[in-house]
């Protein structure tokens, strides 16, 4: 039977004729790296997608003790597609093992909502696991670790993991709204029938659930207003319970929630975190607000943000009208709810 020596756990799976013209390899941790997100993500990483085809990689990947089998077939994957960006793959059912000295930390790991359940009645099933892994974070990853939550709720989770990593500035630690900024930005480029590149200053405010906000008061369609582009009843009553209420669309349709579409709003949000936001155009993030339109201090709440050298900024001064006040402070409601019923996770 074919057997690649090159494609099993841990071993090194670069040539030294590659890593002669590279830059040093970072680690990147992946929860949940057996599940369908991760069968998407792993991949799209391991190519280079996420930092670029001269950044070799490490990955660290994490799952429960029975997937660990299914999981080094994936490894096995990873190696037979011989990327010259990956350097090697281990596996761990160990947070503290697999966080080890990590640069980045994809936490996708957690249960989805099937048909007809909320995301947030995954609340107080995944909560543990992110108490455990804020934990492991603060005492085995790099100092600079930058952490995306996906696993749902996601932005609550997050907030679970900075309050189990007090070391760790909260800053590092953020959820993903991307792909509900990604479904936005291409629902409103289809209904107005241009590129999605075309389409800019979309945001997406608060929690990812069906509370949040869609806001396309400061956006632009071939850079005129977006909201003199479409009909306001259409935005009010169609497009935002679309945007807010897709995930369960796709549920109805796939009988699994998204994982491709999630995969890749994940690997943009770091990648933008990264290597900076497009001039001229923002994005979606939901990160602990530092007071910023009127959101208390600390919660997980997604802004609209510019990423530049690295460092994520929100952006300030936009107007709100009341229409979008009602919404902003709907969807903060709901967050500050949530994290009242896992305050006990809350590290002391
Ligand atoms: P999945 O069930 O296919 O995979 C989840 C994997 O996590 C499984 O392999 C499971 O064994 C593993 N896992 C469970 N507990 C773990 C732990 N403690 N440590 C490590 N691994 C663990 O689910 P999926 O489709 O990959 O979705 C994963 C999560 O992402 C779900 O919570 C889903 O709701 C969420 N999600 C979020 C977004 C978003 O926009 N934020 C989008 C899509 C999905
Ligand atoms: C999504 O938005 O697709 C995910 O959060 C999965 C879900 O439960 O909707």
């Amino acid at each position: 039977m074919f057997e690649s020596p090159r494609c099993q756990s841990g071993k090194r799976l670069m040539s030294i004729r590659e890593t002669s013209i590279m830059k040093k390899p970072v680690r990147i941790a992946v929860t949940g790296a057996g599940g369908q997100i991760g069968y998407a993500l792993l991949f799209r990483i391991a190519a280079g997608d996420f930092l670029g085809p001269d950044q070799p990689v490490r990955l660290q990947l994490l799952e429960v003790t029975p997937a660990l089998k299914a999981l080094q077939g994936v490894v096995m994957e990873l190696g037979d597609c011989a990327f010259h960006t990956l350097v090697d793959v281990s596996t761990s059912d160990q947070a503290d093992v697999a966080f080890k000295d990590a640069d980045f930390a994809f936490l996708v790991g957690a249960k989805p909502r099937g048909p007809g359940m909320e995301r947030s009645d995954l609340l107080l099933g995944n909560a543990e696991i992110f108490r455990v892994q804020g934990r492991a974070l603060n005492d085995h990853a790099a100092r600079g670790v930058r952490v995306i939550v996906v696993g749902n709720p996601a932005n609550t989770n997050a907030l679970i993991t900075s309050r189990n990593a007090p070391d760790l500035d909260a800053r590092q630690i953020t959820a993903m709204t991307r792909l509900d900024h990604n479904r936005a930005v291409a629902l409103l480029a289809a209904k107005t029938n241009v590129p999605v590149a075309d389409v800019h200053r979309v945001c997406i405010w608060g929690n990812h659930s069906t509370t949040q906000f869609p806001d396309l008061h400061h956006a632009s369609v071939s850079g005129k207003p977006a909201l003199q582009q479409v009909d306001v009843a259409w935005y009010q009553q169609e497009y935002i319970p679309r945007v807010a209420k897709r995930g369960a669309e796709v549920i109805a349709a796939r009988g699994a929630s998204s994982a491709a579409s999630a995969a890749n709003a994940a690997l943009e949000h770091m990648r933008d975190w990264v290597l900076g936001t497009r001039a001229g155009d923002w994005t979606s993030m939901a990160i602990p607000s530092d007071g910023s339109y009127g959101i208390p201090k600390g919660l997980v709440y997604s802004f609209p943000v510019t990423c530049n050298g690295g460092k994520y900024e929100i952006v300030s001064g936009l107007e709100v009208n009341s229409f979008s006040r009602e919404r902003m402070d709907a969807t903060r409601r709901e967050l500050e709810e949530e994290r009242d019923a896992i305050q006990h996770l809350f590290g002391g």
